[in-house]
């Protein structure tokens, strides 16, 4: 049967493909760790779950809004207003099934066929398929180690043709765990106003950054900016709540509305309980994402150390996010049981199959000299990880 080459000129998602595999080694019994998956392993806090069971006692199920309930969308205003300092009305927010989906209707919503999508690198998963699935084309700037992975302007200067229409931003940054600052961002902004250009900011990682750094919007540099920025963020990371799905796009009304009327006809309004409980994660304490955040900080130092201790292997420390992201490049050409480790997949496999440690390829996300490592899983856990990971590069034979 005919499929349509939209849809089979996506890659599955290396991150969701290394998690299936993990889980179900697990079913089988095998003591797999899994440093593989972007979930926080807390559990969503109980104030939130309780605004939830309420909205279905009071019969709170039914269709809601499109774009979301007033309730909500308000309470990202305040939000926005008190964590990043940009001010918006209600009519400029979209509510959606997770960050994913605003930032896949944003990109249906603003490119062309034969358009061009800047993306930094190394990139979440998901943004290179988004672009490719409106028609558009990704055009990958990379960071460099060297820079902490901070993107360029310089470099994404080059990149701009006349058919570029989005600079794609994600700061704090999965995979990398780098936070820009806020100088780069105001080069990047004067770019993007110069060339006419949207930005998309995924800020999905805000809350939890280390060692001082600062999240900044780039949306808040200016009024320029901020009516061509698209920020995107939601409730996943900061506050435990991957399965409720709720994420949010603030900006430019026109581009709102347009989100707005594509959302309508795909998924309608998100499920009017979880928005209950999303209204109750934004205006409620935010006591348990200051706890979550020092435990996965604890977690951090833990894995960088560790990683770094291990001969063949550097790992620059995240100051972003909840992963480790270290360049395994060194250990290339190593032999284990006869299998020369040869990029980050054969890194991965002979992590995944002798020390049943579940971590992603770099090559997922653009460069094959590194691995991702999720710390977003037991202390316990990720020492033991740590413990079969060591003992494995020692055991490597030359
Ligand atoms: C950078 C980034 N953006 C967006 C998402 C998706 O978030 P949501 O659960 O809100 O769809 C993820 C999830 O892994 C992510 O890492």
């Amino acid at each position: 049967m005919h499929l349509s080459d939209r849809v089979r000129a996506i890659s599955p998602s290396p991150t969701v493909g290394i998690d299936t595999r993990a889980k179900e080694m697990a079913r089988q019994g095998v003591d797999v760790i899994n440093l593989g998956a972007g979930e926080p392993d807390f559990d969503t806090p109980e104030f939130i779950k309780e605004a939830a069971r309420q909205a279905i006692n009071e019969g709170f199920t039914k269709y809601t809004p499109v774009a979301g309930i007033p309730e909500l969308r308000r309470a990202i205003c305040e939000k926005l207003e008190r964590d990043n300092g940009l001010s918006y009305e209600p009519a400029q927010i979209l509510v959606s099934n997770g960050a994913k989906q605003v930032l896949y209707q944003a990109y249906q919503a603003v490119c062309e066929p034969g358009d061009e999508a800047i993306v930094i690198g190394p990139y979440w998963v998901s943004y290179t398929e988004m672009v490719k699935l409106a028609g558009a084309e990704p055009v990958v700037v990379p960071t460099r180690e060297e820079d902490g992975f901070v993107p360029d302007p310089d470099a994404i200067a080059e990149k701009v043709t006349p058919r570029t229409r989005v600079i794609n931003l994600n700061s704090p940054n999965n995979p990398a765990g780098s936070v820009y600052p806020r100088r780069a961002l105001e080069a990047i902004a004067e770019l993007a106003v110069r060339h006419d250009l949207w930005v998309f900011s995924d800020e999905i990682y805000e809350k939890l950054v280390y060692d001082g750094a600062e999240h900044v919007s780039i949306a808040s540099l200016g009024p320029e900016i901020k009516r061509r920025t698209l920020v995107v963020n939601g409730v996943s990371k900061a506050y435990a709540m991957t399965g409720w799905r709720m994420g949010y796009g603030a900006g430019d009304r026109d581009l709102i509305r347009a989100m707005d009327g594509l959302q309508g006809h795909l998924s309608h309004g998100i499920s009017s309980i979880t928005q209950r409980a999303c209204v109750a994660a934004l205006t409620g304490s935010q006591e348990p994402v200051a706890e979550m955040r020092r435990e996965f900080d604890r977690r951090r130092r833990l894995v960088v150390d560790r990683l770094n201790a291990m001969p063949g292997i550097t790992c620059p420390t995240p100051r972003g996010a909840f992963y480790a992201y270290p360049n395994v490049s060194g250990l290339f050409g190593r032999r284990a049981r006869g299998k020369v480790l040869d990029g980050s997949s054969a890194v991965a496999g002979w992590l995944l199959e002798e020390g049943r440690i579940a971590a992603v390829p770099g090559v997922a996300f653009g460069d094959d000299r590194f691995l991702r490592l999720s710390y977003a899983t037991a202390y316990e856990a990720i020492a033991e990880a740590m413990d079969r990971m060591a003992s494995l590069v020692a055991g490597l034979e030359r």
